[in-house]
């Protein structure tokens, strides 16, 4: 297998234990394992009393039960839990696609969703979006890349690294095409449940299309990435078998105590969402009016979901240089572009209870320095 370095993850790897104000996370505001159990009279005692044998490769049922409750139609047999969404794109990819196949991703993305398709060995188009026409959706555009041997459409809504929504009729001409030719839609819907205004929010692919496969994650809406938990969920049975077949081969089931918790977690997602939607509505006014008064530098469309948003950086001059420059000197971690392809672009987040204070420690150095 051949893939390329995954490099939003090396620069965060490189950085997000050292700086002092994390100002791009896509993570919400986590929470300690203590703050978990008490979400649930008695479950302390359950947690240490909880098995530590395998569980079920497909997923725990009570996990399974809870997370098919989340969705219109869905059964707990149609949800397969993974050891973390991650093994979900690559388990997902492996398992159906593969040289012949062709793979349509819409970029700019995170990256594994790009680049784990291209190592299956199919051929891979990019969908692309860009920020000049406001980041739109082209369905004339996607139509143009199909084949007639494209098996996969890979979307991502609430969008990483835009923090935009799809709108509901761009989603709904996509499934529609998608329908009309059989192709399999994998929407990565980690940050579903995080729009800013809940009225916005879109059925999951799952609910409305039996050839789509939606994506979950325990670590951005919620904020316990430190589960290492996700799943997918789809009607077509299928789909799923092949990924349970793949999955014995990675990490053949996940982690108990994981489990135990996101299943108390999602029990009382309301709790959970409730703290992390209020920390985003918080946030996002202070980081627009920041952008908005350093519009020599700054501009972008307001993001409409997510903890974060993708900002244009005005300046002539490299913005991985300008984001190393800012971490080293000012200990505050921006997200380049450059490891979307998007030279112009530096990702923000605005999840994190101490975003003010991160944000004025940006807000010193660039009066300092510009
Ligand atoms: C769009 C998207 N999909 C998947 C993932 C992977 O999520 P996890 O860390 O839960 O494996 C991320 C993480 O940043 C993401 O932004």
């Amino acid at each position: 297998m051949q893939i390329k370095p995954f490099r939003i993850e090396q620069y965060f790897g490189k950085y997000e234990f050292t700086a002092k104000y994390l100002l791009s996370s896509s993570d919400a505001e986590s929470r300690t394992i203590q703050e978990l159990l008490e979400l649930e009279p008695g479950s302390q005692e359950k947690f240490l009393r909880h098995w530590c044998g395998y569980t079920e490769s497909p997923g725990a049922p009570e996990l399974r039960e809870v997370i098919s409750g989340m969705y219109k139609g869905i059964k707990p047999s149609d949800v397969l839990v993974m050891a973390a969404t991650e093994e979900g794109i690559f388990v997902f990819y492996h398992a159906l696609a593969g040289a012949g196949d062709h793979i349509i991703v819409e970029t700019p993305c995170y990256e594994s969703a790009l680049e784990l398709a291209r190592s299956t060995g199919a051929q891979v188009s990019e969908w692309r979006r860009c920020y000049e026409n406001g980041w739109a959706h082209d369905l004339a555009a996607l139509e143009k890349l199909l084949q007639p041997n494209t098996k996969i459409i890979y979307i991502n809504t609430p969008h990483n690294p835009t923090g935009l929504l799809m709108t509901a009729s761009a989603f709904q001409q996509l499934i529609k095409l998608a329908a009309s030719r059989g192709i399999i839609v994998f929407c990565d819907e980690v940050y579903r449940e995080l729009e800013h205004d809940p009225a916005n929010r879109l059925l999951a692919a799952c609910e409305i299309y039996e050839r789509a496969v939606s994506l979950g994650s325990m670590s951005k809406t919620y904020g316990l990435p430190g589960l290492r938990l996700g799943w997918l969920a789809s009607r077509d049975t299928e789909i799923l078998e092949r990924c349970l077949e793949f999955k014995y081969y990675t990490t053949i089931c996940s982690s108990a105590p994981s489990e135990f918790l996101a299943a108390l977690g999602l029990r009382h997602r309301e709790v959970l969402v409730q703290r992390n939607r209020d920390i985003v509505l918080r946030n996002l006014p202070l980081l627009d009016a920041f952008l908005r008064q350093r519009s020599n530098f700054f501009e972008w469309v307001k993001p409409n979901a997510s903890p974060i948003g993708f900002v244009r950086f005005k300046p002539q001059r490299e913005v991985q240089s300008f984001c190393e420059e800012v971490v080293k000197n000012a200990g505050v971690l921006l997200l380049p572009g450059t490891v979307y392809d998007q030279p112009h672009h530096i990702r923000f987040g605005y999840g994190r209870k101490n975003m003010p204070e991160s944000l004025a420690q940006l807000s010193a150095y660039l009066d300092a320095h510009s």
